[in-house]
């Protein structure tokens, strides 16, 4: 039987990964949220988005959280991407307290270290798909050689559609563009806000399917905000959101 311990009067499964590490496993946090909380606005308008929440996460996992709309997910994730950092607490990714960082440290930390796909893909589309891709590459003034550039939209199956726009693309091709954009610095983090929650099953299937694949290949971690419970098995860790608190956390067998 799974430990449990009692959580918001439920009892709820024990991180398995704290267990696992009992065990002699060696993992690396290479991210690690403390105390963290997010209000917005002021006085009685304002809103607790979350509450103290405590969370470190391994390298070169999947973790998928969960919850209802409302419930706190894009909030933490925006704070974990550095693109938020109005809150308390603090959020370790590696030496750095990404809350305590300036603008112009964090923007670089977030450049190099972490990649984001959005559920609305957010391409440019004066841009071709290929010139959307290459695009954090030349803002970080990385020379980008084109094997590395090829493999990867292989690897997302878009290789024969670089020179089309955002606009001669289907929903699914748009975002293996915008995931492969999110990869091209080689972020150790990549972070996905509901990145199927725009496209209809079979497409939304494809992405997730090139993005678990190529990800595991590539050993980045990977936080991925999502309603889809097919997801959610493909995920080593599950981690459920209410009201602004972590209410169960669990690691899939
Ligand atoms: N910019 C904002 N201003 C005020 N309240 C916000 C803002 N963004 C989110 N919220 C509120 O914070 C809570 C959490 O929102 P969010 O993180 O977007 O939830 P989720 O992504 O789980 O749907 C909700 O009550 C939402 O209304
Ligand atoms: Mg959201």
């Amino acid at each position: 039987m799974k430990d449990t311990y009692l959580s918001r009067g439920k009892f709820v499964p024990v991180p398995k990964f704290a267990v696992l590490g009992g065990k002699g496993i060696y993992m690396t946090t290479i991210l690690k949220v403390e105390n963290l909380t997010k209000v917005y606005g002021q006085g009685e308008a304002s809103v607790t988005a979350l509450k103290q929440v405590n969370v470190a996460f391994e390298s070169n996992k999947i973790t998928v959280i969960v919850g209802t709309s409302g419930s706190g997910k894009s909030t933490l994730l925006n704070l974990i991407g550095g693109l938020d950092k109005n809150a308390t607490g603090s959020i370790l990714l590696g030496e750095n307290n990404l809350l305590k960082l300036g603008d112009s440290e964090l923007a670089r930390i977030r450049t190099r270290k972490i990649g984001f796909v959005f559920q609305f893909f957010k391409l440019i589309p004066e841009l071709t798909a290929k010139e959307n891709i290459i695009l954090p590459a030349m803002i970080d003034k990385r020379k980008l050689d084109d094997t590395s550039l090829s493999e990867l939209t292989d690897k997302l199956k878009i290789s024969d559609r670089l020179s089309h726009y955002p606009s001669q693309l289907s929903g699914g091709q748009q975002q293996r563009v915008a995931i492969a954009r999110a990869i091209i610095n080689e972020p150790d983090i990549l972070l996905c806000d509901e990145p199927t929650g725009n496209l209809d099953v079979a497409s939304g299937k494809e992405v997730m399917e090139l993005l678990i694949d190529s990800c595991r290949q590539m050993g980045k971690t990977v936080i991925i905000v999502t309603h889809d419970a097919n997801i959610a098995k493909k995920a080593d860790r599950i981690i459920r959101i209410e009201d602004g608190s972590i209410i169960s956390d669990t690691v899939n067998e």
